[in-house]
């Protein structure tokens, strides 16, 4: 059967909001993040301490946390790439990081100027550090399914990253879709290797983009599969700016409304979260590509 609930990780603020062409500002940012505090959602990412050079839209994510502070029974983690990172997100008071990684060679080098291993050994202290700081850690690894230059990903290559991320301490292990071209079966069938190699679904987010229309459809076989952590983004926004056809992540609105259908818990206020994205596709001057925001918006 299904899971009777589920956690809704949100990543709007960071993922969506890197991908704008146009930089949102600092204050727009936080009452964003303040504005989605009040839907029910209780995991949202902030922010990143990625270069500024790479990801200028994000060079104010110190402003961001001290003006979101740390309300009790929230989570803000935030992306931390390397050691400058990690020290830049502890000054600013991080309690829970995000560490990122990639399942091809390409894409490592695209995203973080590394390889897998590479890119995996400069996360291998800054894991250290933060576990022994008591500070939560997330591990994110991109590309799961399909790399716009290497094609489609081979499970096993997948697992073995999946693998090294839990042997370094990642609470959650949350597999990328960076491109959005899983389908039901192949997510099945990379929940089914995991799960023989040994990690527990309870370890495991979905994060899928929705460019072929078939992130529901994943995430419901996601929740077959055991899988009750899913990440989104709020109306939508976001994709990623270092790959090819990266669309918007599936958006928060669009994973509600199904939750909801299917009587799983959530905790998150849909028509609450359905105005909020309202307001922010009218600060970003498009509408939002979520169907459920779509038909549920009122001006
Ligand atoms: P690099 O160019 O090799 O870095 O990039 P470097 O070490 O040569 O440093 C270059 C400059 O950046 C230096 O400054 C550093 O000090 C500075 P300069 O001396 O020239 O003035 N720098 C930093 N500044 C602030 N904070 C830092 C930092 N690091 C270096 N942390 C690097 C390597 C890892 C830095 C770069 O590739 C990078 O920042 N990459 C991050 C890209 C990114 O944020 N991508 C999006 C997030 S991943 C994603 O969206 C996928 C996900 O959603 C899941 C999915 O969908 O698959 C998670
Ligand atoms: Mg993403």
């Amino acid at each position: 059967g299904l899971p009777e609930e589920v956690t809704i990780y949100e990543v709007g603020p960071r993922d969506g909001l890197q991908a704008e062409k146009q930089i949102v500002d600092t204050a727009t940012k936080i009452e964003f993040i303040e504005r989605l505090r009040g839907t029910g959602l209780i995991a949202i990412e902030a922010t990143s301490f990625v270069s500024p050079k790479w990801v200028p839209q994000l060079a104010d994510a110190a402003e961001v946390l001290a003006g979101i502070g740390a309300p009790e029974g929230f989570r803000h983690p935030v992306l931390v790439p390397n050691q400058r990172g990690m020290d830049r997100a502890l000054e600013a008071g991080a309690a829970e990081i995000a560490i990122f990684v990639s399942a091809t060679e390409r894409f490592a080098q695209e995203n973080l100027a590394s390889t897998v291993d590479g890119a995996i050994e400069s996360a291998t202290p800054v894991a250290r550090q933060a576990l022994e700081a008591g500070i939560a850690v997330r591990g994110y690894v991109s590309m799961c399914f399909g790399d716009p230059w290497e094609g489609r990903v081979p499970i096993g290559q997948v697992v073995a990253v999946v693998r090294r991320l839990a042997d370094l301490g990642c609470r959650t292990i949350s597999l990328g879709d960076t491109i959005g071209v899983a389908t039901p079966g192949h997510v099945r069938a990379l929940l089914g290797a995991i799960g023989e190699a040994g990690i527990g679904m309870d370890r495991i987010a979905l994060h899928l983009h929705d460019t072929y229309g078939q992130a529901l459809a994943g995430v419901l076989t996601g929740l077959q599969c055991g899988v009750t952590e899913f990440d989104a983004s709020a109306g939508g926004l976001g994709g990623c700016p270092f790959a090819k056809s990266a669309t918007g992540n599936l958006a928060t609105e669009d994973l509600v409304w199904m939750l909801d259908g299917l009587g799983i818990r959530s905790g998150v206020d849909l028509d609450r979260l359905v105005q909020i994205s309202g307001w922010m596709a009218a600060r970003l001057g498009r509408p939002s590509p979520s169907r459920a925001v779509q038909a549920l918006y009122r001006e």
